[in-house]
């Protein structure tokens, strides 16, 4: 099986290794706008199976073979893929436009599927207009590690497409859960209104970052505070999927928190940025929260 993931950024190449993984797969392209861009992408899955040889969990000759399935580059190289997932921004217009160049200019093979990673959009909008139908398949970060894929059908989506794409996560070892289209679908819906909903416990005071991130690890037992999680998933995509969910519903208990958006204004946007409610400036593991000043503008 051959497959394009479109997008070489954080879930792109994830999701790109969690394929080249995978024994039925021969070969990804991993495609972006600009060939540095996926060479990056690349580079991340080098690194990743460097850190598995390392700890000796792979020996070097598996992992020289999974990065030379990889090959960087600008979509116009998915000339053959049996399966395409997008994984570029969080964007109607980029995902119908991506969908509408390779459906209609770039890959030759009439039965490829096509998936979309999108966290929170309308799998029916994306395929509205195009000639063949798409399918969400919603990888979770990182992508080579979480066992779940959101398989979400739009409402043109033909049954035959859903049982392929329930079928490939499985092949990839995943556990695939079949959800119906809705703003954030399953997952999203409720995680992401858990995060934005401590960024205004934050906001008002309520408590500071080690106190919201250690209650809900300690008194929910989550393994990652609602912060950190945010953080790490990037505030950029947290604030998109509360956009998108109210957008879709009008309902007031979506409404991003304002600090949440003056943050990705200001470029705070966590792990990526390096700064969000935890300065990662000394390193991920020795991240330390921000303080409220800088947060706020206030002692
Ligand atoms: N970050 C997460 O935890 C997460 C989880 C699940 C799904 N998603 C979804 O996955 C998608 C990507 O998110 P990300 O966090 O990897 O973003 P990212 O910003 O890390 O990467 C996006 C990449 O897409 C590239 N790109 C933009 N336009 C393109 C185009 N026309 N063709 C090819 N590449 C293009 C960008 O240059 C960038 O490298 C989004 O739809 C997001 O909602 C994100």
């Amino acid at each position: 099986m051959k497959v394009g993931v479109i997008g070489a950024g954080t879930m792109g190449s994830g999701i790109a290794q969690a394929f080249a993984q995978c024994a039925e797969v021969e070969k990804v392209y991993l495609c972006d706008i600009k060939q540095e861009f996926a060479d990056g992408g690349k580079g991340k899955i080098v690194k990743a199976m460097d850190k598995l040889v390392a700890k000796g969990k792979m020996d070097q000759a598996a992992a020289d073979a999974i990065t030379a399935k990889v090959v960087p580059g600008l979509n116009e190289i998915c000339v053959d893929p049996d399966l395409i997932v997008e994984a570029a921004l969080e964007r109607m217009d980029l995902k119908k436009a991506c969908f509408k160049e390779l459906q209609e200019n770039i890959v030759k093979n009439p039965d490829c599927i096509y998936a979309s990673n999108t966290s929170s959009l309308s799998i029916t909008e994306i395929a509205n207009g195009l000639q063949k139908p798409i399918i969400g398949m919603h990888f979770f970060n990182p992508a080579p590690v979480m066992k779940l894929i959101e398989i979400i059908a739009g409402i043109n989506t033909p049954e035959e497409v859903v049982v392929k794409a329930m079928d490939i996560a499985k092949m990839l070892g995943k556990t695939p859960v079949q959800v119906n289209e809705a703003a954030g679908f399953a997952v999203n819906r409720i995680l992401v209104p858990m995060i934005n909903e401590a960024v205004c416990v934050y906001e008002a005071g309520v408590a500071d970052v080690a106190g919201i991130d250690n209650g809900m690890k300690l008194g929910c037992n989550h393994p990652m505070g609602p912060l950190e999680l945010g953080d790490f998933i990037g505030l950029d995509i947290c604030l998109a999927i509360m956009d998108v969910i109210y957008e879709e519903t009008h309902d007031s208990k979506y409404r991003a928190c304002p600090l949440l958006r003056k943050m990705v204004r200001g470029n705070r946007l966590g792990v990526k940025t390096g700064l969000g409610f935890y300065d990662y400036s000394a390193g991920v593991k020795e991240k330390v929260p921000t303080s409220r000043q800088t947060l706020i503008g206030e002692a």
